[in-house]
This record gives C-alpha cells, structure tokens and sequence, in this order.
C-alpha cells in the first residue's frame, strides 16, 4: 500500500524549460525552511489536521453516534450533507471514490443497505426543490456541516429543511434527523445544538474547513454510507510519516509543493492541473482546486499583485477530447499532475470483433483499465515531447487508506506551499467582502458598512449594456 510521485518531467532535462538541476538543490534549504515552519506552527497548536489521525476521541464521535443510530432501528435511507466549500468537497470526493459508481440510483440491496448521500454544496433552488420532492423525511438524517456554524448558503439550507422537518415530523422528530457537525464552542449552529439539545459533532478549533475532511465533516457522511473511516486514518497517519523528514528528498508532499512552486515562481507555469485517470477519483480534482486555491491565492503582503498558482480539475481519458488540446498547443504556463491507479477494480475485456477493419482491430483482447493507463502514459510522454512538465500520483488501489494517504498528501503539500509562496495557507480573507456585500444586500442588521461601501460602487453603465 502506498502512493509513489514520479517527476521525471518536470525536470530539465528531460522538458526543456522544466527545473533545472541546480534550482532543485537549491530548492532543499527552502523546503528545510517551509518544513520546520510547518512544524513549529502544528507545535503552537494551530496546524489540527496533523493530529487527526490520532484523535480517537473524535472518531469515536463519529463512530458511536452511526452506532446509536443503527441501535435506534430507524437507519435512514438517504443521507443529506447541507454545506458548502470545505464542508461538502470531502464527502463527494468519498462517495465518488469508496462506494460503488452511481451510488445514488442503485437500489438497496446493491448498496448493502447503506443510505444513500446526497450533498448539497450550493443553494440552487431547482436542485434543493428536486431533491425535497423525492426524499421521504421521515427516513432522512440531514448532516449539518459548518465549521463557523454562520455560513449563509448553509444556514439558509437549514431554515428549509428545519421547516419542512418540523412541518412533517413535529418539533421532537425533526430534532431526531438532524446531527451538526461544526466548532465545540463557536457559531450560530452550535449555540443551536446547546439550546435545543440537538445531537452536534465537534470539527476541532484549529481544523480549517478545507483541512477538515479527516474530522467528522468527512467522516460521518463516510462511516454513515459504510466506508472504513478508521483505514482512512491509518492511511492518513503513514502519509504524515511519510513527510516527517525535512529533507526534501525524503518528503513526498514537500516534493510535490516545491515543485510546483518552482515551475510557477521560475517558470511561469501558473496552471497546475490535477487529472485523474480514474472516475472514482474525478471528484478528488474539484477537492484538490479548493484546497490548492484558496489556500495559495493571496496577498503576501497587504495591497501587493498577489501570488498563487491557478489549479484546474480535469478527467482522463474523457478530457483529452478537451482540454488536452489546450495543455498540449495553449500557452505554456501549466503543469499536469496525473494521477493513476495501478490495481483497478472490475476490468472489462474488449471482445475482438470487425478483425477486418483496422480502426477496431487494434483495439480486441485489451482490457479497458489498459487503455485507460496506455492513454495516461501517451498523454504524459506526448505533453513532455512538447516540453510541458507534468507529472504522476500513482495509488496502489482507491480504498479508503489510500483516499486518507491523499487527503493527507494534498494538505501538507498545501501547507509547505504557502510556506513557499509567502502567504498564509489556512486563512480566506479575500472571500470576506463579498460576504459583506451579500450580508449587505439581504439586510443583515450587522452589516451596515458593508451596505454604504456597496452603495458606492460603480453601477452597470447603459453603454456597456448589448
Ligand atoms: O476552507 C474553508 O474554510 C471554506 O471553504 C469553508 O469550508 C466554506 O466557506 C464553508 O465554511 P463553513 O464550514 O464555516 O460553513
């Protein structure tokens, strides 16, 4: 079981342009730097994602509440995640990746009677009304998720559902299929929890959103659906010892982060694309961009152009009649990171038929997991043939130890990064004024600043208007 990183072409040679040899031993002491600064700041208590995989106490939150549950007798049969963000990423990545595909539209007995998982992750009313219509709520549990416990999307999903669930069910009964998860101390929703003594599960003060797919955010919707969520944590915990070392030749996430920082910094590949070759994995890309995003995309200091690399999801084979094209001939601004799986699940023969006409000839006696890896390589071989660097995450298999490898992997090369980069890696500033001006606009009693600074905004110009 492990995850193996090959970059070979990101380097120079083979890619002309890719990183030399010298930026890379030069890269060592800046990496020993951004190491030892991620480890002083998990010593000053700020970093809990490093400590997740030893929290027992909080798994077993998790863990005894989905116990309770089956206890109960009343297991529901359909599972819905109302967050956005950080709060909602994690388990679609989970879904995608550790149940069987099309989860949802599979009947009972091939979901071995796990619920079904929806997650909202948005406030679209067509899709929320869709899914309202179809739920029967007395057989729902609707999982809560906010680690500030005050997020607008998720607090407006809450009113309706509390609604319809009070509505249906009676005070009492809308209470029984609710469970928070959100801060132990802080927030609208945990003050709710205390109030109105509804079941609330803790994701840590010092565990931020997009870092939290390892605490019950991740976890409850995962343990709910049957996944292993205690492999996931023996997965994450090899990783972390994995990237003990602050030496960077012994650091995969530290490897990963330098990289791309130095192909950005030096090289002027600000696109870092994450391309499974996998669909159980496709949703991990949309994971990695928020994670990589808006962990990176900051001011380092107050007012300066801002730095950050732009990450982009893609899906092999299906994107190479896509964006492949602009990756291969489009400006040469961007890594590719691949990520393969060695040992697939089902395989598919393809039947050899029309032996007669060459098209298809080719093409009988393959399995269809080789042609999924055959075009994974021809991708990666013609990009470094143009001298586009990219380069390979290989898992052994998707299980849950490896999906916990990879969260893990992701949020210390994100953690190094924005050592790298100079910025602050576990805040969001920049999303704090649109959250003003929305506050704003909907007459939050809080918010009348935000409402002035509104006002004097330039307002749409006819001239402009077609
Ligand atoms: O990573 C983050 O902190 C954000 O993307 C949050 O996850 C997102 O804004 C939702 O916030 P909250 O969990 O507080 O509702």
């Amino acid at each position: 079981m492990t995850i193996r990183l090959d970059y070979t072409n990101m380097m120079a040679p083979p890619i002309d342009g890719g990183i030399t040899t010298s930026e890379w031993s030069g890269a060592g002491a800046s990496f020993t730097a951004a190491h030892q600064a991620v480890v002083d700041l998990h010593a000053a208590g700020t970093l809990g994602f490093l400590d997740l995989p030893d929290n027992r106490a909080l798994h077993e939150q998790t863990r005894s509440y989905v116990h309770r549950l089956r206890e109960r007798g009343d297991y529901p049969t359909d599972v819905v995640v109302l967050g956005i963000g950080g709060s909602a990423l994690g388990p679609i990545a989970l879904r995608t990746a550790l149940r069987k595909p099309q989860w949802n539209l599979l009947d009972d007995a091939a979901r071995d009677g796990n619920p079904r998982l929806h997650v909202l992750d948005n406030v679209d009313p067509a899709n929320i009304s869709a899914l309202l219509a179809r739920l029967d709520l007395r057989h729902s549990l609707f999982v809560v998720t906010s680690k500030s416990g005050g997020t607008a999307e998720t607090m407006a999903q809450y009113l309706i559902i509390r609604e319809r669930l009070a509505a249906a069910l009676g005070d009492e009964g809308a209470k029984e299929r609710l469970v928070f998860v959100t801060d132990p101390e802080k927030g609208a929703l945990r003050a709710i929890a205390r109030s109105e003594r509804v079941t609330a599960l803790d994701i840590p003060a010092n565990v931020g959103g997009r870092f939290s797919v390892l605490t019950p955010v991740g976890m409850l919707p995962a343990a709910l659906v049957g996944i292993d969520t205690a492999e996931m944590l023996v997965g994450a915990a090899n990783m972390r010892t994995r990237c003990a070392s602050g030496v960077l030749a012994k650091n995969i996430a530290g490897t990963y982060a330098a990289l791309q920082f130095l192909a950005d910094q030096r090289h002027g590949r600000h696109v870092h694309v994450f391309m499974p070759y996998s669909d159980a994995l496709r949703d991990m890309a949309d994971w990695f961009v928020q994670l990589w995003a808006e962990s990176l995309g900051k001011h380092r200091t107050p007012g300066d152009a801002g730095v950050g690399p732009t990450p982009v999801g893609a899906l092999g084979a299906t994107d190479q009649h896509s964006k492949v094209q602009l990756f291969m001939e489009g400006p040469g601004d961007k890594t590719v990171t691949f990520l393969a799986v060695e040992e697939g699940g089902a395989d598919v023969e393809i039947p050899t038929l029309h032996a007669d006409i060459p098209e298809l000839a080719y093409l009988g006696g393959h399995r269809l997991s080789e042609l999924l890896d055959i075009e994974r390589r021809a991708t990666a071989g013609a990009l470094a043939r143009r001298g586009r660097p990219n380069m390979t995450l290989t898992l052994e298999r998707v299980d849950a130890w490896h999906l916990g490898a990879l969260f893990m992997f992701l949020e210390l090369a994100t953690a190094y990064a924005g050592h790298l980069y100079g910025v602050n890696a576990f805040d969001q500033p920049g999303v704090e004024l649109g959250k003003q001006f929305t506050y704003a606009m909907l007459g939050r009693a809080d918010a009348a600043q935000a409402r002035q600074e509104w006002n004097l905004l330039p307002k749409s110009d006819p001239t402009y208007l077609i």
